[in-house]
């Protein structure tokens, strides 16, 4: 058994779509487990990029089967975008499958998302305003439809009459904005009932079921990051699924004795978008130079990404939460040009001077941290072209071991450009 499990160990966009393409040359089955259209995922080879919101990042590989899994919310018009955009490119999408289990994201659950964030004002999230949130919640509230409900007339008219009076009522005297009739939403489920149906996987027990038997790789891809986690995130300032390594055995439905490895996807510094802390954030001149070298800006939203030095006692709760095995680190080539780095080791509570070694969940007493940094020697030159550990700096190598050393566990994976062969496999999970 080698499946895999790649999430983010931070707060997202940490290069998490680039190490599963690559990775997914290896497997046999890869599954997209939680989270929405809220992810944006950047996958560059051979000089053109694809951008995916839905789709499981292997799908650029013919015959593998990739299938989004129950723990996603679909957002029925990102799919259609995403897919036929994809098919327009020369993507075979015959192996993309749809969990019957799987979540749809409404209009009305836009609409919600949209109003609450602009309403919030100083205790906005800042969402991506992808309806995540309301999705979720009338998911565990028992008040969402699932795929499999768009195929079943009589329930799902059951279905609308229990949700829409409320939902409703809700739209227009909370809200203030507008309400859907049944008939609207009929006329929606069965537009998009036809348009899934050649990805509805009814049979995905058995398929699944023969894949463990047969022994099949399987490649698990988390979207969003570990600190965004629902449960031991950064929360409110949170998403509202379960990135974490656990969420990929509950989302598809594949127990957690069916995982070995958890990669978990860092960069060689931190980004954040949205609101919520960030103890090793820079607003000063250096974090604009990571973010304009980096490109740090949201794929799926454009808005600049708040960028830090490294956190070595953020990393450790990843890895402690994760379950992380392994790290693949991404985006080392962006300080080709820096004199020296910084990691941040500890946090100092400015009001009494304690130490933190490890992470303190409470975010009520982040306001009061500062960062405790270690300074590194930076390498001044272009490790772009590196292929192996020993073609890079001595300065990058010394970089990376004492992140090594700092966070516990080994690197396996460097990711030098945002190119697939851009990568250094030190220890391919597969192999
Ligand atoms: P994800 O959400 O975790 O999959 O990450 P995103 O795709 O949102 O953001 C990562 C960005 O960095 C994308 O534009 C990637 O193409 C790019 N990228 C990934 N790895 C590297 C790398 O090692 N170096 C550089 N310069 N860019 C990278
Ligand atoms: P990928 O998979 C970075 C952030 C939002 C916001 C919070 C809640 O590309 O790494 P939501 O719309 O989920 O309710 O927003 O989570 N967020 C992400 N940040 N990358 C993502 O996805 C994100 N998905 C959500 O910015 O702070
Ligand atoms: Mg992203």
């Amino acid at each position: 058994m080698k499946n895999t499990v790649v999430v983010g160990a931070q707060w997202g966009d940490e290069g998490k779509a680039k190490i599963t393409d690559l990775l997914a040359e290896y497997a046999d089955v890869i599954i997209r487990y939680q989270g929405g259209c809220n992810a944006g995922h950047t996958v560059v080879v051979n000089n053109e990029k694809y951008k995916f919101h839905l789709v499981p990042s292997g799908v650029l590989y013919k015959n593998k089967f990739c299938f989004i899994g129950a723990g996603t919310v679909i957002h029925p018009e990102t799919f259609l975008e995403e897919t036929t955009e994809l098919i327009e490119r020369g993507v075979d999408l015959s192996s993309l499958k749809i969990s019957p289990l799987a979540s749809i994201t409404l209009p009305y659950h836009i609409d919600i998302d949209g109003i609450s964030e602009s309403n919030s004002g100083k205790n906005k999230i800042g969402t991506t305003k992808k309806g995540i949130g309301p999705t979720y919640s009338d998911k565990i509230g028992r008040y969402g439809l699932k795929i499999q409900d768009l195929y079943d007339e009589e329930l799902l008219n059951s279905r609308l009459d229990a949700i829409l009076p409320l939902k409703n009522k809700m739209l227009k005297e909370v809200f203030g904005t507008k309400t859907y009739t049944k008939e609207e939403m009929l006329q929606y489920c069965k537009k998009y009932a036809e348009i899934f149906r050649p990805y509805v996987y009814n049979e995905w027990v058995s398929k699944l079921s023969g894949i463990l038997k047969d022994d099949k790789k399987i490649l698990f891809e988390g979207a969003q990051g570990i600190m965004l986690d629902i449960d031991y995130g950064t929360y409110p300032f949170v998403t509202s699924s379960n990135p974490i390594a656990g969420g990929a055995a509950t989302g598809s439905g594949i127990g957690p004795t069916h995982i070995e490895n958890v990669i978990g996807v860092t960069k060689a510094y931190i980004t954040r978008v949205g609101e919520g802390p960030f103890v090793t954030e820079l607003t000063d001149e250096i974090g604009e130079k990571i973010r304009n070298i980096g490109g740090e800006f949201g794929t799926t939203t454009g808005r600049p990404r708040r960028c830090g030095w490294f956190d070595a006692v953020l990393s450790k709760y990843c890895v402690l939460v994760g379950g992380l095995t392994q790290m693949a680190i991404t985006k080392i080539d962006v300080f080709n040009d820096f004199d020296e780095l910084k990691i941040c080791i500890a946090y100092k509570d400015i009001r009494n001077g304690k130490i933190y070694k490890d992470y303190p969940t409470n975010i009520n007493m982040h306001k009061y941290l500062e960062p405790v940094y270690e300074t590194l020697k930076g390498w001044k030159s272009n490790l772009s072209d590196a292929k192996t550990w020993e073609e890079l700096p001595l300065n990058a190598q010394k970089y990376l071991k004492r992140l090594e050393e700092l966070v516990g566990i080994p690197v396996k994976i460097i990711s030098v450009g945002a190119e697939r062969e851009q990568t250094i496999i030190l220890e391919n999970p597969f192999k």
